[in-house]
């Protein structure tokens, strides 16, 4: 059989083939068998040396016409399944715009966050400004510059988390008064909120808690200022309706000092939430001013303490478990 022959028989194999509806991989299949490196076509070529000289042109001829009718009609075949498969996959992955839209859930702020920046705000309202100094602390501005030197017994009652090089973390923001008064001349009028530290821990004391520090220093404060600020800063915040008293109390740094309690709704229980007094001249003599000329106030709120109060939880670990839940219901 000559090599003309085998091409007509393989050109019949492909008509015939050319009409059936075929998948994707009978159709590569197809054409790798025919027009592939080792395909019937390449097989058949192997002989051409056996061919006449009148052949061999023939036998050209005759393969580019097979590859012109065929190989081309099977890549246009190729394309066409290419199409439909990305068709049938964008199809199946239609979106469905009747289904109900998924709910968003927006974050919010933590309890003791909100308490604070309300308790921030109704200061900035009576014209105090927002000072605010370092966690880790030294010996001078948590204790010695607030009138309690290291003999004095009350720095045992701040139960202090010492650390190394004779830093602390601060037990209290009393601290942001020393640093405040040492950068800036009265008359000062600043409330300083932040975290404070100390090794305690039950219901109404966790190890960090957060205080809000006020501090105002002109000539001639006098101690029914104070009284007044803080009744106004409570009452705002508890909008009127919680029962307040007044308790003399002792600090190193405040003479006369008192504390003021809130009673707790629930259980009629009296909670303290602020210390509070008259700016001892010890402490304003630590910043180089003569108490002679100058007079102040200063108080220390819990903010903790407050937020308890306000939403009706009875035990200050909830803030720091993190439920979500939790923190959910005060919204
Ligand atoms: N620093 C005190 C404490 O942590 C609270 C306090 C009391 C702050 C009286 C003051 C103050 O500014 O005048 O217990």
């Amino acid at each position: 059989m000559s090599i003309i022959d085998d091409l007509t028989n393989i050109a019949g194999d492909l008509q015939k083939k050319a009409t059936l509806e075929l998948s994707m991989e009978e159709v590569l299949d197809l054409k790798e068998s025919f027009f592939g490196k080792k395909g019937k076509i390449n097989e058949v070529m192997k002989n051409i040396r056996f061919a006449s000289n009148e052949e061999k042109p023939l036998v050209g001829k005759k393969v580019n016409e097979l590859k012109q009718k065929y190989l081309a009609s099977l890549d246009e075949k190729i394309k066409t399944l290419e199409k439909a498969k990305l068709n049938e996959q964008l199809m199946n992955q239609r979106i469905d715009i009747t289904l109900p839209g998924r709910r968003v859930s927006f974050g919010d702020l933590h309890p003791i966050r909100k308490a604070e920046y309300e308790l921030v705000q109704i200061c900035e309202s009576m014209g105090f400004s927002v000072a605010t100094g370092p966690i880790i602390e030294d010996m001078f501005h948590n204790f010695e510059a607030l009138n309690i030197p290291e003999t004095h017994p009350s720095r045992d009652m701040h139960d202090t988390f010492y650390l190394a090089n004779d830093k602390v973390l601060r037990t209290h923001t009393s601290s942001v008064q020393i640093r405040y008064m040492q950068n800036n001349r009265p008359p000062i009028k600043i409330v300083a909120p932040g975290q404070v530290f100390r090794s305690d821990q039950d219901r109404t004391h966790s190890p960090m808690f957060h205080q809000l520090e006020g501090l105002y220093i002109n000539h001639n404060v006098t101690l029914p200022e104070l009284k007044y600020a803080l009744e106004r800063i409570l009452k705002q915040f508890f909008n009127d309706d919680f029962p307040i008293r007044y308790r003399s109390s002792y600090f190193p740094f405040t003479e006369p000092s008192f504390e003021v309690d809130v009673k707790f709704s629930s259980t009629g229980e009296w909670m303290e939430v602020l210390g509070a007094g008259m700016v001892h001249r010890n402490v304003l003599r630590s910043v180089d001013l003569d108490p002679d000329t100058y007079t102040g106030f200063a108080f220390g709120l819990g903010i903790d303490r407050l937020a308890m109060l306000k939403y009706g939880i009875s035990d200050i670990r909830a803030f720091y478990e993190n439920d979500i839940r939790f923190l959910r219901q005060g919204k």
